[in-house]
């Protein structure tokens, strides 16, 4: 254990059952022993290796990073006037029609250079690691058309090499609007399928293909050509289904086998009964159904079907303004009443499960060190609103990556 070291704290809350009991696996007096980038012990003071040197937190809680498992972080521009206007009556669908919307933002995207990409979403995804975040997924879904699809995801690749930022999954969102000037949608959808998601996977841009399954936006039939294809490239599949209407999406996640169903504001009871049987988790988006004033989705009964709950913040500048996957948990308490355990194994164990991700999300030996210093006494406080940055430090495979300032 050369370059090992350690930290120290009254609440260690690993999510791992075969560490220790309890809905989150909290260990009391707690030590987590990194070494190369992976965890090397995890437990009890007492049985702590020695001579590794161990940095002491007192009465604080350490958890495993947060995983942020859906987010639309690559974009530039503003959609201020647009949110102005929706407070005033306008509905979002109606300004989606009239070319506002995702089409606002692609206009802004499509005129952007590569470079001023990186620019933008290393500094959003620093800001989220301040607020604990080690692992989020970023969808493209704003180029549209090839070119720009692909200079998202070269945005993305570049991104990584930039210190102070989470892990990044990548995901070619395929199908989110069609792009300005193309008027045959079935020619672009088999365009999509059978060059584009190809040419992206043998490039090794993305992990994972998206699309954006609802009314006035993609049918089933033509979610189901680019997943298709998506699989036959080697890339996962993860859905946007049933957010504004059920047009049965979850229902097609789950005869896709896909890694997760997202939004679910509509989901039917069938869709919930397909989910659960192909154990398609459930990725909640409280700040967008909260943007949007919609009902929550139906947590009760996805929670009784036995449908594993993830919780993400689905940052974008139209329906979910934020960068902040806390703000999303707190909302997942209040709004859709998850419990605080639920909140965080929402954002922890599951949110690494969505992303078909087995090092992470849990502290347990050989796993990932990726964890984060609260400076809080609770885990149970992460959920509350606070609206700020509430860790001391988030460290990605053992780096810090965050440090509050003072501490
Ligand atoms: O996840 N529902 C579709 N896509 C995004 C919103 C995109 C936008 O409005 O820019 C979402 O909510
Ligand atoms: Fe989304």
């Amino acid at each position: 254990l050369t370059s090992a070291f350690g930290v120290a704290a009254a609440r260690v809350m690993t999510c791992d059952p075969s560490v220790a009991s309890g809905a989150l696996s909290v260990i009391e007096e707690g030590v987590v022993v990194v070494d190369a980038g992976r965890i090397a012990y995890v437990g009890p003071r007492a049985g702590a290796p020695e001579g590794v040197s161990i940095e002491e937190f007192g009465e604080r809680v350490v958890t495993p990073g947060l995983v942020d498992a859906h987010t639309h972080a690559c974009w530039v521009g503003s959609r201020h006037a647009e949110y102005a206007a929706r407070m005033k009556g306008d509905g979002y669908q109606a300004i989606a029609r009239a070319g506002g919307g995702i089409l606002a933002t692609h206009r802004a995207v499509a005129a952007a250079s590569e470079e001023c990409l990186v620019q933008a979403l290393v500094a959003r995804l620093r800001r989220m690691a301040s607020l604990g975040v080690t692992t989020v997924e970023v969808k493209s879904g704003y180029g549209l058309a090839a070119a720009h699809e692909r200079k998202q995801l070269a945005a993305m690749a570049r991104a990584r090499d930039a210190p102070g930022v989470p892990a990044i999954v990548a995901t070619l969102l395929a199908l989110h609007a069609l792009p300005p000037g193309v008027t045959d949608r079935a020619a672009f959808v088999a365009r999509v399928a059978g060059a584009f998601v190809p040419s992206v996977a043998a490039e090794g841009l993305a992990r994972f293909v998206d699309a954006y399954v609802d009314e006035d936006a993609f049918s089933v039939a033509e979610a189901r050509a680019v997943a298709e294809a998506a699989r036959a490239s080697g890339l996962g599949v993860r859905l946007h289904v049933d957010q504004f209407a059920d047009v049965q999406g979850a229902e097609l996640a789950a005869s896709l086998d896909a890694a997760s169903a997202d939004h679910l504001e509509h989901v039917s009871a069938s869709g919930i009964a397909a989910l659960a049987r192909a154990q398609v988790v459930a990725v909640l988006l409280p700040v967008a159904s909260f943007t949007l004033g919609q009902p929550p989705p139906p947590v009760a009964a996805l929670r009784e079907a036995g449908v594993r709950l993830a919780i993400a913040s689905d940052s974008n500048p139209g329906t979910a303004p934020t960068e902040s996957l806390t703000l999303a948990m707190a909302l997942a308490v209040r709004l859709y009443a998850l419990s605080p355990d639920e909140a965080l194994l929402g954002v922890t164990r599951h949110a690494s499960a969505a992303l078909e991700l087995r090092d992470r999300g849990v502290l347990r030996v050989g796993a990932r060190a990726d964890l984060v210093v609260w400076d809080l006494p609770h885990e149970h406080a992460i959920v509350q609103p606070w609206g700020v940055a509430k860790t001391l430090s988030v460290r990605v495979e053992g780096r810090e990556i965050f440090r509050a300032a003072g501490s």
